[in-house]
């Protein structure tokens, strides 16, 4: 029986950690020790025939280092603060992230087993005990794309994002729906005049989103009936951080060394969608794979969260959409077409949810395969 310690449980991606674990019974056969930040001592949840038990302070070294496991879905600050540490206490449990902070480290590993198990078995057998979840984007594209990088087919990609409030956070996601409604209601009454000329409505909007107090309080700039081409913080090489992660990330991700790395690079661009981010794909393969032979290595890879989107109108505008996708395991991904730059080139796009394969569900995953 693994005690494992939750952390950050009560926020949005802990939220959907929790309600997987939940629907998937991984609380069964486990003794969870939830933590707070802010309220120990309070009470912690039961449900699932969990035992009533008071909630421990996240800070508190010595309770954590009486779990098998910890699972901390609390942020980046959090980890800084704690897990070097806890460590330092000789604790040699498995530590479960959703944070980037230790992504990058030596010692960790990026976790992502439908795509790269291998690479989490061989890190286990050698008592690595860090394991981090992706970034939320580079998780979603090597849920989509895994099995062209596995084949040995792809020589670089160019990823062009859409990417849900989501990322950003709980705050950014009330932002978006606030601002969608402070637009309708600017022109509620030209709305509901048929009669009312479109320019004027439009005018009227863009007055709006300028307006001081259109609310981008979390995002900076408008971002309802708009879009910001730029996520995270901005590298010295031009690169904003969410480009750079998609190409130092992937590469981690396939225990790529720096001989054959591949270089993933594009833009990373804000959308008004809820939770689920999309990307536009080109893929340059190493040499001209036929289309059949690219469909069917992705139909017989085994990945069973994959809805493959024939190229068609209908079908991609029913199934290759944030709302077709959101709250749900599946990554879906279509209009795979050979570009006219040449027969090595691949277009694609996928949507997958941010919350989902992008956060939450590689922490449980990792923590089942720990229990194996
Ligand atoms: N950084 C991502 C985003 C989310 O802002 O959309 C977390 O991986």
């Amino acid at each position: 029986n693994v005690t494992v310690g939750l952390v950050g449980w009560r926020g949005m991606v802990g939220s959907v950690l929790i309600e997987r674990m939940r629907a998937e019974k991984d609380f069964d056969g486990i003794t969870p020790v939830f933590f707070s930040t802010s309220n120990a001592g309070g009470d912690a949840p039961k449900f699932d025939g969990i035992k009533a038990s008071q909630l421990k302070d996240a800070h508190d070294i010595k309770a954590l280092a009486a779990c098998d496991v910890i699972i901390t879905c609390q942020g980046g600050d959090y980890t800084s603060k704690v897990h070097q540490p806890l460590r330092d206490t000789g604790w040699d449990g498995y530590w479960i992230d959703a944070a980037s902070t230790l992504r990058m480290e030596d010692d960790s590993i990026i976790i992502l087993d439908p795509v790269n198990r291998h690479v989490i078995d061989d890190a286990l057998a050698n008592g690595k005990k860090d394991f981090v979840g992706g970034n939320c984007t580079v998780s979603l594209m090597m849920m989509a794309i895994g099995e062209l990088f596995n084949k040995g087919w792809v020589e670089w990609v160019s990823a062009m994002t859409y990417q849900a409030a989501s990322g950003s956070g709980a705050n950014n996601m009330r932002e978006l729906i606030e601002g969608m409604g402070v637009l309708r209601d600017a022109v509620a009454d030209e709305l509901a005049d048929p009669a009312s000329a479109i320019l004027d409505i439009d005018k009227k909007i863009a007055q709006t989103q300028r307006s001081d107090d259109f609310p981008k309080q979390y995002f900076g700039v408008p971002l309802a009936g708009s879009l910001i081409p730029y996520i995270d913080a901005q590298l010295e090489n031009k690169q904003s951080r969410e480009e750079w992660k998609g190409g130092v990330e992937t590469n981690k991700i396939l225990g790529n060394s720096a001989e054959n790395n591949i270089p993933i690079d594009g833009m990373c661009v804000r959308i008004g969608a809820m939770r689920c981010h999309a990307q536009g794909l080109t893929i340059k393969l190493k040499k001209d794979i036929p289309l059949e032979e690219i469909e069917a290595a992705l139909k017989n890879s085994g990945n069973k969260w994959l809805d493959l989107v024939e190229d068609d109108k209908e079908a991609t505008m029913n199934r290759l959409t944030p709302v077709a996708v959101t709250g749900t395991l599946t990554v879906a991904l279509g209009r795979l077409r050979k570009l006219n730059m040449g027969p090595e080139y691949l277009g694609a796009f996928t949507v997958g949810d941010q919350l989902l394969w992008g956060a939450a569900e590689p922490l449980r995953r990792m923590l089942n395969i720990i229990r194996e």
